[in-house]
């Protein structure tokens, strides 16, 4: 069979490819591709799961109840809040709602991998802006990236899949430049995981900032992934209209009953997050030690960068049993992951940079 589609079909989307997943372990390896949370999911959220029966029924379409319990957390109103599919499914409808063909929406690169797709779906035009040389936003770029044609301004914080986070005055310094009728959306999926206090958390200035809304998730630090749970925050009259682009019912009765449950547990979610942040410095001290170019991460990931090597060196990760995220031509990004995935993460990232003098940033050509 031709590879070829045999009806006509948008253009735009038949060139873009679509959002692939963190590929899955075998048994003996550990799964380290798609920043989930290693732990088994708390008792309490299970019973609420469990608990959540009725669906034979539709589930409540404005997930009230998580609105209502995520606007008390931040001290907000509920109208000030908008629970989705996952934070992504928030930003697929922030995209159709903001931009169409002929508009830009502007964000770092290389980012999460869903923005260009989401970004074609609206038929709209991607404006990336490379990172610094360290993984970072590099936000003075971004701001002459900004035209007539902008709609959307997305940041990352911590950026997927490098891991550096803005900092607050730099994103404040930031916003007070982009024009007040462009929409940012600070994309905080990774913010519980951060120890820097010198990081961005885009909450703090919602209130002084019309256009700004922030994305969060209860898909990484709460783990929830598999139930889709995602919200945004900001201002009614912004949020009403990403409403208006979503595809209803999305948001399952028992992901709704999770995200609750899991609010309530913020002691065991706070432990659990530590234990990952702090794994997360140990491996990347020992990392860098070993002579990665591991850039500064305040997410659950670390980065490697390998350039050419990359498919060589999730080769050689992948004998070592661990199954990472690679990005052809550029490098894979780890998931830090239960503790027993340590010794054999670094004990591989070993054999790859005694193999690869090259991974150290010598200039030593890459045999
Ligand atoms: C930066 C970023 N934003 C958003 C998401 C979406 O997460 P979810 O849809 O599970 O809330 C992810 C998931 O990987 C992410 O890395």
């Amino acid at each position: 069979m031709s590879d070829e589609v045999p009806v006509k079909l948008r253009p735009e989307i038949l060139a873009q490819r679509a959002y692939k997943q963190g590929k899955p372990a075998p048994a003996d390896s550990f799964k380290l591709s798609s920043n989930e949370l290693p732990f088994a999911p708390l008792e309490s959220v299970t019973a609420a799961v469990r608990g959540a029966t009725e669906f034979n029924r539709y589930p409540d379409a404005a997930a009230g109840a998580v609105r209502e319990a995520l606007a008390e957390h931040y001290g907000l109103t509920a109208e000030q809040v908008i629970v989705g599919a996952g934070s992504v499914s928030l930003l697929y409808q922030a995209v159709q709602a903001a931009a169409g063909p002929g508009d830009e929406i502007v964000y770092p690169w290389r980012s999460f991998e869903a923005y260009p797709g989401m970004v074609a779906l609206a038929g709209a035009t991607s404006v990336q802006v490379p990172l610094t040389a360290d993984g970072a936003h590099d936000l003075d770029a971004m701001l002459e990236a900004i035209t007539d044609r902008t709609r959307l301004v997305i940041v990352c914080s911590p950026n997927n899949p490098t891991g550096p986070a803005l900092a607050q005055d730099e994103f404040e310094r930031f916003l007070a430049k982009v024009p007040a009728d462009v929409l940012v959306i600070a994309d905080e999926a990774y913010i519980e995981f951060v120890t820097d206090p010198r990081a961005l958390n885009a909450t703090r200035i919602l209130a002084d900032h019309p256009n700004l809304v922030v994305a969060r998730t209860f898909s990484k630090a709460y783990g929830l992934a598999g139930l889709r749970v995602g919200y945004m925050m900001g201002d009614p009259r912004i949020l009403s209209a990403f409403g208006t682009a979503a595809i209803p019912f999305l948001i399952s009765a028992q992901g709704q009953a999770a995200a609750l449950a899991v609010m309530r547990e913020s002691d065991a979610v706070r432990r659990r997050v530590n234990e990952i942040s702090a794994r997360r410095d140990e491996v990347r001290r020992a990392l860098l030690d070993q002579g990665w170019r591991v850039p500064e991460t305040q997410a659950n990931f670390v980065w490697l960068p390998c350039g050419e090597l990359t498919e060589r060196v999730d080769g050689m990760l992948r004998e070592g049993g661990i199954v990472g995220r690679a990005f052809p031509g550029d490098g894979i990004r780890v998931t830090i992951g239960e503790e027993a995935s340590v010794t054999p993460l670094l004990a591989a990232c070993w054999r790859a940079i005694e193999r690869w003098p090259y991974l150290r940033g010598d200039d030593a050509p890459a045999e």
